[in-house]
């Protein structure tokens, strides 16, 4: 993008957009789930909190095996979250105070208690209704999986049915993969698109993008390249094969012909190298940038991914994103404590310390929230990062509603830790999320954490995270503008215009270039900036 063209740059090359997991974000209706009605009370929250976007993750009928990510009807939406003309009344309210609103959409698989499932478990093999899943015979006399690939939830990814075929399934029992080969299907995606384009819904974020297309001859994988991000060169059987891009092209000129405003955002679990194909001018817009992410708590891997992100999204004539976690991941006040947490889903398998400095961890959350707030480009907030919530490690086994859980046997608690809902008040049975207890109980310091105990409050999280998209948004609009200043090695520092961002990411204090501190995640020591520490400077 040249200079001369900022002005016409897409609003997504430059927002914050804010994840609102529904089911954990306000609960209207005293259920106990978060809903629509309740998103929509808390809107003046996310307009005032300083954010561009919301996405909001699955809110359609699903019986929730999954959070949602089980999908039973693409076109309404769950029972528990409100209507579809609740939808409708969210989408105008919050175009009506400025924010846009990405939905969730999930292609690989439906629900098992979706009526395309229903039909093509009683329909005959062969049958056009069974065709739109993956049904196979077993291997042997029928009583083994057709292959050895292995779940993202744990167990075999296939079951047999009651008439003795298998059916895929990459993610839990209840997620049947479609079969993407089918024009049928990408014919009813399109539809999809339409359906929620024509309700004003901004764009997508779309669930596990690299995944859809399988090999044809369903062969064994290397059983050591089953995980989400296995795939590397476009030949594994299931991640990541080239085949995706040609479904992907249609949804993008889908988009581009609704107004040439829409974007979608992949979740691609893929290699570095790889990315620059779901980021051709006819794929995705965007891409999460899982690779910040999962980068550590240390200067020169951030660095690096920075630069890497950086000149690949210049290569690309775009601009990068940054995001610091998700509804899959643990929260960045726990995990930037944990050591050499440089896979945060190596943690959710291994289970978490339990003596975790909290203090270190939050500590360095409000530093690499400043960090990712100067970057150049757009960034991806998730619901509670802003009031520094921890993952939540305790939760008993009875509460856990994560498939990984049962499907590890109960040994491995999944990601309930990083989901449960949102504290608003300091007081009350749910601290302000609802009337009723809800789905996941809340640790008592969830209250001091909550948004009332940190409103107004100098040097909350909350107030620092407000006041850094103030600023960010009246500084930091040129996604061009981006040098790196000469720093100790401990330390991230960089010029945009008239404002540097420095993060020591190291334990001593460091130096301070020029200018007036604005903004500082914890206080200076005689003019230095102590370690784990954030600053953001002007020059007058
Ligand atoms: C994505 C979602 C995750 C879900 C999975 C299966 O990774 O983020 O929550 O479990 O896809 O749909």
């Amino acid at each position: 993008m040249e200079r001369s063209e900022q002005a016409r740059a897409p609003w997504w090359q430059q927002s914050v957009t804010y994840q609102v997991y529904i089911r954990s974000f306000a609960d209207g209706n005293g259920d106990g789930t978060g809903d629509l009605a309740g998103l929509r009370s808390r809107l003046g929250y996310l307009r005032d909190l300083g954010v561009d976007a919301i996405w909001i993750n699955p809110w359609y009928r699903s019986p929730l095996h999954d959070g949602g990510y089980d999908v039973a009807d693409y076109r309404d939406i769950d029972e528990r979250y409100g209507t579809l003309d609740e939808a409708q009344l969210l989408i105008d309210d919050a175009h009506a105070i400025g924010l846009k609103v990405l939905a969730d959409l999930v292609p690989n698989h439906t629900s098992s208690a979706h009526a395309w499932f229903r039909e093509a478990l009683s329909a005959d093999p062969g049958d056009v209704a069974r065709g739109r899943y993956l049904f196979r015979p077993g291997r042997g006399d029928g009583s083994e999986p057709p292959n050895n690939w292995q779940s993202v939830f744990g167990g075999p990814a296939w079951t047999r049915g009651d008439d003795g075929d298998w059916y895929l399934h990459l993610f839990d029992v209840t997620q049947p993969d479609l079969d993407w080969s089918k024009r049928e299907i990408r014919d009813e995606f399109l539809d999809i698109f339409r359906f929620w384009y024509d309700r004003g819904v901004d764009g997508f974020r779309v669930d596990v993008a690299h995944s859809l297309a399988k090999d044809p001859e369903l062969p064994d994988v290397d059983p050591d390249a089953q995980a989400i991000t296995s795939g590397n060169d476009g030949s594994h059987p299931f991640w990541d094969r080239d085949e995706v891009h040609d479904i992907i092209s249609e949804w993008r000129h889908l988009a581009d012909d609704d107004d040439g405003d829409k974007v979608l955002v992949a979740e691609a679990w893929v290699a570095p190298d790889r990315l620059p194909n779901y980021l051709a001018p006819d794929q995705y817009h965007q891409s999460f940038n899982f690779d910040f992410l999962k980068a550590s708590w240390e200067a020169t891997a951030r660095r690096t991914v920075i630069d890497r992100s950086i000149d690949l999204m210049r290569e690309l004539g775009s601009v990068p994103t940054w995001v610091l976690s998700n509804h899959d991941v643990i929260r960045q006040a726990t995990r930037f404590a944990l050591p050499g947490a440089d896979d945060p889903m190596t943690f959710i398998e291994a289970g978490i310390p339990v003596d975790v400095d909290l203090e270190l961890g939050l500590r360095r959350a409000r530093a690499g929230a400043l960090l990712m707030l100067s970057l150049p480009g757009s960034v991806y907030l998730y619901q509670g990062e802003e009031l520094g919530l921890p993952e939540v490690t305790d939760l008993p086994g009875e509460v856990l509603d994560d498939p990984i859980w049962v499907r590890s046997g109960k040994t491995i608690k999944g990601r309930d830790g990083c989901r449960v809902p949102i504290p608003w008040e300091r007081t009350g049975p749910s601290f302000g999320f609802g009337d009723a207890s809800p789905w996941l109980p809340q640790p008592a310091s969830f209250g001091e954490r909550s948004v009332e105990a940190q409103t107004g409050v100098d040097g909350s999280t909350l107030e620092l995270y407000r006041s850094a998209l103030a600023i960010r948004r009246q500084h930091l609009a040129d996604p061009l503008d981006f040098e790196w200043l000469a720093s100790d090695d401990d330390v991230l520092a960089f010029r945009r215009g008239r404002l540097t961002s420095v993060t020591n990411l190291g334990g001593g204090a460091a130096d301070l270039p020029p200018g007036e501190v604005v903004l500082s995640t914890t206080p200076l020591v005689d003019g230095r900036l102590p370690g784990d520490t954030a600053a953001w400077l002007i020059e007058r």
